[in-house]
């Protein structure tokens, strides 16, 4: 089971198959492989790299070797497809208008247009927007954002997720990969499982009573911390499980009860990649909808929350979140 864990999402490949794979790569390729490994850190799931890429265009990669493979991951920035003729083009305007920067307290239109037409698309009540550089911050941003409205500070999410890499958004996950060796994460984050409808370790097979047992774990927990901020989580898990409607709904029911925010990650899921244009669209409205990936068209690291804000509700002395990012109003990936 550990073994399973441990290799989840990882190279699992160690077959001949994979060997042959390396072999067929070019002497320059393999240099590079091998310089790759020699200079930059290693990462958990990401290193030793496969291959080297040439170009990203479209739905493809293509390696030094001028090989083409349809890459159904990409780390979902690609929604678009990588290199946008569209999507470049309104980048690189942008950067020659001479305002690739705006300074903290001040603002500028095309950012201000990207985050109504963000409010206009997304569902109806999420009408507050904060761009970020990147998902991981987004998904801190949302969570801080619920300590000061709440003015509680424990985070309720789910094993087996992914959120990201700063200490809090790594709290929240539910993998090893993320936390190990990093010592204490932000305190009271707490896990429980997603339903899985298929394997389950009580053999239920209808889907009421798996919602029910799931269901009662989150209970268990709220009813022991009235503290808890937040619940979040993927509306579709990545691992990957499809929960009924009835489950969100649930959940939001009890979130609203114990007086705690909804926030879903929707940084892979988000643009289209459900069926809908957001995969909450399926469920129910969360208080903090978080974005990124494919917001930055693949060009650029970009990401924001867009949330449902009464004013005055924000415990800071200041009525604000704390001081968060120089980059809240950039104009990048803010194309008419
Ligand atoms: C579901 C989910 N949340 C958060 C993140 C973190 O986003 P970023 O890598 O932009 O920090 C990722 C990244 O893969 C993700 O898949």
């Amino acid at each position: 089971m550990q073994e399973s864990i441990s290799r989840e999402q990882g190279d699992i490949n160690q077959s001949p198959l994979r060997q042959a794979y390396h072999d067929r790569l070019d002497a320059a390729t393999k240099q590079l492989i091998e310089d790759d490994a020699s200079i930059f850190l290693h990462q958990a799931l990401s290193t030793p790299v496969m291959n080297v890429l040439s170009k990203t265009e479209g739905p493809y990669i293509y390696d030094l070797q001028g090989r083409a493979y349809l890459d159904l991951h990409g780390n979902g920035v690609h929604n678009a497809g990588f290199s946008n003729p569209y999507v470049t083009e309104k980048v690189l305007a942008q950067l020659q208008q001479s305002l690739a920067f705006t300074p903290r307290r001040y603002t500028n239109a095309p950012a201000i247009n990207l985050a109504k037409k963000l409010i206009e698309i997304t569902p109806a009540g999420l009408d507050r927007v904060l761009f970020c550089p990147g998902g991981s911050e987004a998904i801190e941003m949302a969570v801080m954002l619920a300590k000061q409205i709440t003015g509680k500070w424990k985070t309720l999410s789910f094993w087996d997720s992914y959120h990201g890499t700063g200490f809090q958004s790594a709290a929240l996950g539910g993998e090893e990969h993320f936390s190990n060796g990093q010592g204490p994460m932000v305190p009271g984050a707490f896990h429980v499982e997603f339903p899985n409808y298929y394997r389950n370790p009580w053999g239920l097979t209808n889907t009421d009573d798996i919602d029910a047992e799931y269901l009662r774990q989150i209970k268990v927990i709220l009813q022991r911390n009235p503290d808890m901020a937040a619940l979040v989580g993927e509306p579709i898990s990545a691992t990957p499980v499809v929960p009924s409607v009835n489950y969100w709904v649930e959940v939001q029911a009890l979130c609203k009860q114990y007086n705690m925010f909804l926030i879903f990650d929707e940084i892979i899921e988000g643009f289209g990649r459900t069926g809908k244009l957001f995969a909450c669209e399926h469920f129910v409205t969360p208080d903090v909808l978080v974005l990124g990936k494919t917001l930055g068209g693949g060009l650029m690291p970009f990401a924001g929350a867009s949330g449902q804000l009464p004013a005055g509700t924000i415990k800071s002395p200041s009525g604000s979140l704390p001081h968060h990012w120089k980059c809240g109003r950039q104009r990048f990936a803010s194309g008419d």
